[in-house]
């Protein structure tokens, strides 16, 4: 038989097949709450069940399922208590993954599915689905918003000090963060850096949850959170703009739009930080799978794609940008330093 390392090929592939069984045990974990029925310590498998409101016999396969894969572990008395990968799924954790998996569990997850649809058509898979695109759901649903908030600010918390080291933010005066969410990052930077000022745009809704944090973090005096469109226009006169986790919503022809309209508003001399995961063309490893998952993520949900580095740069070249430096963070996402290029005013 043909082996791939030391497992042959024919069993790899069945792994990889019964991958989304443990995909739908962890969101499953995620729905019912178990990490926080789990966090004040072990409890016996029919306590967790009473609790979660499950049947014992099935929640207890569920647990086996998740103890075999390091979610949760087992004592030898029959109870079961937390990993640190079954912590992350608690409420509010540091880096917590709870709203990520819901939001797998929902819509997010069913337009996965439509994986087959989307790769023989080019067509979105979530807006097949619901008819409207993600953003557009997002907008329509206040809930299934804050759990988006929720899982970009969680995400974003396993970055921000590597961010803060990586890029000198002390030298502006003003950041604009295009696309900003509820706050979150902008509120870090903000934080980390007293004199300098901030501004936000995203959706109408959104800004005013930007606003809100900003309110609750006594952040109001230095930041402004507007609700506008980036494909129409984003605020001028800041010294540095941010596009995290946005390009890689949108196909080329839209990310080429956005970043036009950032050149357009960019005064002289202001910097451009686009912080993204970067695909290693070839690479094998651990955050190259990653990547290529997230890839999908965004093919199927938002029709939009991970890129590579040349990529990147291709697209910042025909909004009339000149990367200057990217630089890479241990979480495997990217920082690309972009100027104005030759054609500045
Ligand atoms: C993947 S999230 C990234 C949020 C944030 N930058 C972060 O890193 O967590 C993309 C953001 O783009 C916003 N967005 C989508 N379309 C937009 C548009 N046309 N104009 C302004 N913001 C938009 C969404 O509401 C969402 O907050």
């Amino acid at each position: 038989m043909t082996m791939v390392g030391e497992t042959p090929g024919a069993v790899l592939v069945r792994q990889m097949i019964f991958g989304q069984l443990l995909s739908r045990a962890v969101c499953t974990a995620a729905e019912l709450g178990l990490s926080d029925l789990l966090a004040d310590g072990p409890l016996q498998v029919t306590e967790l069940a009473d609790r979660a409101g499950t049947d014992p016999r099935r929640l207890t396969q569920l647990m086996r399922c998740l103890t075999a894969f390091g979610v949760y572990s087992a004592g030898s008395d029959g109870s079961y208590e937390l990993t640190a990968a079954g912590a992350a799924l608690r409420t509010g954790a540091p880096g917590s993954a709870l709203p990520t998996a819901l939001l797998a569990a929902g819509g997010v997850g069913a337009a996965w599915t439509g994986m087959l649809g989307t790769v023989r058509t080019g067509k979105t898979a979530f807006d097949e689905l619901f008819g409207e695109s993600f953003f557009e759901h997002l907008g329509r649903d206040g809930r299934l918003r804050g759990l988006f908030d929720r899982s970009q600010t969680h995400d974003q918390e396993l970055e921000i000090d590597q961010l803060l080291s990586a890029v000198d933010f002390s030298r502006h005066r003003r950041i604009v963060d295009v696309g900003g969410g509820d706050g979150a990052l902008l509120a870090r930077l903000l934080q980390a850096h007293p004199r300098t000022e901030g501004v936000l745009l995203d959706g109408a809704k959104t800004a005013a949850n930007a606003r809100a944090r900003m309110n609750r973090e006594g952040l109001t005096d230095r930041c402004t959170a507007v609700g506008g469109d980036f494909f129409s226009a984003v605020p001028a006169d800041g010294d540095l703009y941010v596009l995290r986790q946005i390009l890689h919503d949108w196909d080329d022809e839209r990310c080429v739009e956005i970043l036009r309209v950032c050149r357009q508003a960019m005064p002289p001399g202001a910097r451009l930080l686009i912080i993204e995961r970067i695909v290693e063309e070839g690479a094998t490893g651990q955050d190259a799978r990653f990547a290529a998952l997230m890839d999908l993520y965004m093919m199927t949900v938002v029709g939009g794609a991970e890129r590579t580095a040349r990529e990147f740069g291709d697209l910042l070249a025909k909004a009339d940008f000149a990367v200057e430096a990217v630089h890479r963070l241990p979480t495997a996402a990217a920082v690309i330093d972009a100027r104005p290029g030759a054609t500045a005013d």
